[in-house]
């Protein structure tokens, strides 16, 4: 009890109070709001604090402890009992009295909790953030701008940072935009789930990678949105499937991973992109393109987003979430402004916007050339990394896994023998301290792929090698096995 002060209801005129304050404690501890070992104010503490004479507290307590609810400690004082005489079953104060309707799948995306396991995610090495830099960036916001930045603001976003973004998105990757053409979220799943409640409804259909990123469908499908599954090949998304799929329904929105396909890392050909934005405009589709990891291409020219070929039937999504850190919850949108208008209106009802102060210190970093400078090391430590898994795997697993080098990103996407149990092996795996994500996750329909996605990005050198080995170790175990 030191540090918020326990409210209790007691009313003059119901009933004799040292009963009411007997109860009110009772209920407390019986709830958990008062937590076992829990020290109780001394009485005349809690008798000015109630309002109550001294004597009211004193009867309320030694009932309290006679029943075994508090005790007492000799010249130290009151507490809620350790051992407690009842505790209630917790179906009795966590559920609902209503009924709920069917929950979603388990999350079967996020590695184990476990600091001890190596896993082969796909995210970032968050470790090299240029910490200092952004520490004295939100220091120096609360304290120069701190009234404003943390009032109610532009629920696009600072305009500060959404210049820095509209000046990357153009110089960098063919984007000829201004700041008022960005919307900031936070994360790109917040963009694409606005993109689910404000376009999309029951009845509309929304194609996709049938292998794919799965938290991108479920929340383009929150509206009560149909997902529709469109093959994936060696060039990316099948186009002509597509093509075939919109003469047969109205598809209203189609999802894509062209830079590096997720989760097959393959870049979307030229031509299939071309293709997709006559077919966007043909059937009066709504092209949704995800650049999550558009800074990071090791090999040849850069490959500029397919919004920077015809902007208007592309609603353009982006993250900092691989550049810099996906706590950070930074992503954003580009799209014709009467459809930003639409995904500011919704956000307005869900988050009204986002965080004054974070958004400028990014938009400091920004303009201090941190951010830039980050994505070239972070190019830099990812290339390498790309190189040295498939070195490995090629080394240590090359009879078990077929792969292509990928021409950036944060994955390797190997296909698996056809003889190997991907399920026993990844169980294998797991009980030699290493975790695989599971390609039952990434798609559309009940026919998993046998493949894996092996994100080496948070795997530095020593433990990139400990992770093959280990995989290489567990699958011997699975041979082993039968
Ligand atoms: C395909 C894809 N899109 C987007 C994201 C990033 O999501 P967010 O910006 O919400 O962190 C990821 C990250 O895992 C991803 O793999």
């Amino acid at each position: 009890m030191s540090d918020w002060t326990l409210e209790l209801d007691l009313r003059p005129g119901d009933g004799p109070l040292f009963r009411q304050l007997h109860a009110g404690l009772r209920r407390a501890i019986a709830d958990g709001r008062l937590a076992p070992g829990a020290r109780l104010p001394g009485s005349r503490t809690l008798a000015k604090r109630l309002g109550v004479h001294r004597n009211t507290v004193l009867r309320a307590v030694a009932d309290l402890t006679a029943d075994g609810w508090l005790e007492t400690v000799q010249s130290s004082g009151t507490f809620v009992a350790a051992d407690l005489p009842r505790r209630p079953p917790p179906s009795e104060t966590t559920g609902p009295t209503y009924p709920l309707p069917p929950g979603p799948p388990p999350d079967d995306r996020r590695p184990p909790d476990d600091p001890a396991i190596l896993s082969f995610t796909s995210l970032p090495d968050v470790e090299r953030i240029p910490q200092a830099a952004w520490a004295r960036a939100w220091r120096r916001v609360l304290g120069r701008h701190g009234r404003v930045a943390l009032d109610y603001a532009d629920p696009r976003g600072d305009r500060g940072l959404r210049a820095a973004l509209a000046h990357m998105l153009a110089t960098t990757r063919g984007l000829a935009i201004g700041a008022d053409d960005v919307l900031i979220t936070r994360g790109s799943q917040m963009g694409l789930y606005l993109i689910g409640a404000a376009l999309l409804g029951p009845g509309d259909v929304v194609a996709v990678e049938r292998l794919g990123y799965a938290p991108a469908w479920r929340a383009l499908a929150a509206g009560g949105a149909r997902i529709a599954p469109i093959p994936v090949d060696e060039g990316g998304v099948d186009v002509e499937a597509l093509a075939r799929r919109c003469r047969r329904e109205n598809i209203r929105a189609v999802y894509v991973t062209p830079h590096h396909q997720y989760p097959t890392t393959v870049s979307l050909t030229a031509q299939r992109r071309l293709r997709l934005l006559d077919l966007a405009v043909e059937h009066g589709f709504a092209l949704i393109e995800d650049d999550y990891d558009h800074e990071f291409r090791f090999d040849g020219p850069p490959l500029f987003p397919i919004a920077s070929v015809d902007r208007r039937p592309v609603i353009y999504i982006g993250t900092l979430s691989k550049v810099l850190a996906p706590g950070l919850r930074c992503g954003f949108v580009v799209a014709p402004p009467p459809v930003l208008e639409r995904l500011v209106a919704r956000r307005l009802d869900i988050d009204r916007q986002g965080d004054g102060v974070g958004e400028r210190a990014l938009a400091e970093l920004f303009a201090e050339g941190e951010v830039q400078r980050h994505v070239q090391r972070m190019r830099r430590l990812y290339h390498r990394r790309r190189d040295r898994l498939a070195g490995l795997l090629r080394a240590h697993l090359g009879d078990t896994l077929d792969f292509a080098v990928p021409a950036g990103g944060m994955a390797i996407w190997a296909r698996v023998n056809p003889a190997v149990d991907l399920e026993r092996w990844s169980a294998a795996a797991l009980a030699r301290g290493v975790w695989l994500m599971s390609p039952a996750a990434m798609v559309a329909d009940d026919d998993p792929p046998a493949g894996l996605r092996l994100g080496y990005a948070r795997l530095a050198g020593d433990t990139l090698t400990r992770a093959v080995r280990a995989l290489a170790a567990a699958r011997r175990d699975g041979r082993r096995g039968g």
